[in-house]
């Protein structure tokens, strides 16, 4: 096996570049899949703002430590840690930040299947004329048949790893760049669709009327867990990316812009989806299945509405494929620089083995059914594992690293881009890194599973 050539290492090429491909990993399944139903699952208006608090005073914050760390090291995520604290432990935070990375893929390939089957319906004309309830028997249907979501989650591993495989700034970066703006113009358009329905009013409400009495600890956790995934923070993703970031961007301001974005969208997609499923008479607490059954209905309502949903589910199959490489590119970048294996067998060995995991999670409704763990299906136990564990665990880990051990001098340096820009608010960011940040996510996950009760 070859040593990696680190002078022939990758990166992004421009400001956009980063903040493109930043955004892709960003916004994806997450926002537009997993952000409504857990809302639903939680309450509506109380757990957003919960939600908010959390992605500014938690969310932001991680992610430009890990920028900071990426760039500084310029490493995969395991060699990020063994390079900026050579001969210590910190390294097990990288090789978690791995095993993350295969955990999380492996159930959101999961419903990338599902996206793609939607693109073939939607193509074929499959949902016209459909009452909800046949719609929601439609997607049941699938989803608990075995092999067809199977192929179709084959079939999305093989896009991920062909783009890992042209590299960062032309696979990665190339793709991003055209297809983000696409997906805004598009949730836009379903917005104003979505709020014209008859009972719009009641969804918005939903959405933005805050009722605490359904708050609980639980709740609390399940949005931390949702910031964490959403923003693509906690396992390394922006560490590796950070590590491909030219020295003279700014950190702090790509790491604000992604952060908004992904909001903003998150939030977008929340109103194209609750008015939907009020004015169709959908439970918001319908689960993972939310989307696949309030949006092909509200499509139906559209003027186009054939041609409208096979764009919307095409850009939702990119959405997935933007994130899912921005993970995939955690284990090869770890593969190829501190194993030694060449690209192209690196993205092959890890693109298989993150589908093998995962052809167990797309059966939890089929061949693996009657598997589960208090109420829980294999695919609920990988997501629960991944987003309110290993993601709040990384990101505890990552906060504590750049407060406590990587020093206020080399954030500066880094920050500033070696004096390049002025860094305001070094104090506060300091003082989040150092206590609120940690305190907070220790507090929200000890609490949230159970340990302390408040
Ligand atoms: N942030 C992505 C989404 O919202 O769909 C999912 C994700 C990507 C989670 C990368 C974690 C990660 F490291």
């Amino acid at each position: 096996m070859a040593k990696f050539d680190f002078s022939k290492r990758d990166s992004f090429g421009t400001k956009f570049g980063v903040i493109a491909a930043a955004a892709g990993s960003a916004v994806g399944l997450g926002n537009i899949w997993r952000f409504p139903y857990v809302a639903g699952e939680n309450g509506g208006g109380a757990f957003l703002l919960v939600y908010l608090l959390f992605i500014i005073a938690i969310g932001i914050p991680v992610m430009l430590s890990e920028f900071t760390i990426g760039r500084s090291a310029q490493r995969n995520v395991f060699g990020s840690f063994k390079r900026l604290a050579p001969g210590t432990y910190w390294y097990l935070i990288g090789l978690l930040g791995v095993v993350a990375a295969f955990i999380i893929l492996s159930f959101y390939s999961t419903v990338a299947s599902w996206t793609l089957e939607y693109i073939y319906k939607a193509a074929a004309d499959s949902f016209s004329g459909k009452t909800a309830q046949e719609l929601t028997h439609m997607f049941v249907g699938f989803k608990s048949a075995t092999f067809r979501p199977i192929i179709w989650q084959i079939v999305f591993m093989g896009l991920t790893a062909w783009i890992v495989l042209s590299g960062v700034k032309r696979g990665i970066e190339k793709y991003a760049k055209i297809l983000m703006p696409v997906l805004l113009l598009l949730i836009l358009v379903l917005d104003i669709r979505a709020v014209t329905l008859d009972d719009a009013g009641k969804g918005l409400e939903f959405l933005f009327q805050p009722n605490f009495a359904k708050l609980n600890t639980s709740s609390v956790l399940a949005a931390l867990g949702q910031a964490f995934f959403s923003l693509s923070i906690g396992m390394g993703t922006l560490i590796t990316y950070g590590s491909y970031i030219n020295k003279r961007e700014n950190l702090a301001s790509t790491a604000i812009s992604v952060s908004a974005a992904d909001t903003i969208i998150a939030i977008l997609a929340g109103v194209a989806i609750f008015p939907a499923v009020f004015a169709f008479g959908i439970e918001p607490e319908a689960g993972p299945d939310l989307i696949f059954r309030t949006l092909p209905a509200i499509f139906q309502k559209l003027p186009g509405g054939y041609f409208f949903s096979l764009l919307f589910f095409i850009l939702l199959g990119v959405a997935a494929l933007t994130s899912s490489i921005s993970v995939l590119e955690v284990v090869v970048a770890y593969f190829s620089e501190e194993l030694g294996i060449s690209r192209k067998p690196a993205t092959i060995v890890a693109a298989i083995g993150i589908t093998a995991l995962g052809t167990l999670s797309t059966m939890s409704w089929g061949a693996l059914d009657h598997i589960s763990l208090f109420g829980n299906k294999i695919f609920d136990m990988l997501d629960f594992a991944a987003s309110n564990i290993l993601l709040p665990i990384g990101g505890l880990f990552i906060v504590i690293f750049l407060g406590w051990f990587f020093g206020r001098e080399r954030i500066r340096k880094e920050l500033s881009s070696e004096g390049l820009f002025k860094v305001n608010l070094l104090q506060v960011f300091m003082l989040i890194v150092k206590f609120l940040a940690p305190i907070a996510i220790a507090l929200v996950f000890l609490n949230g599973i159970g340990l302390l009760n408040f």
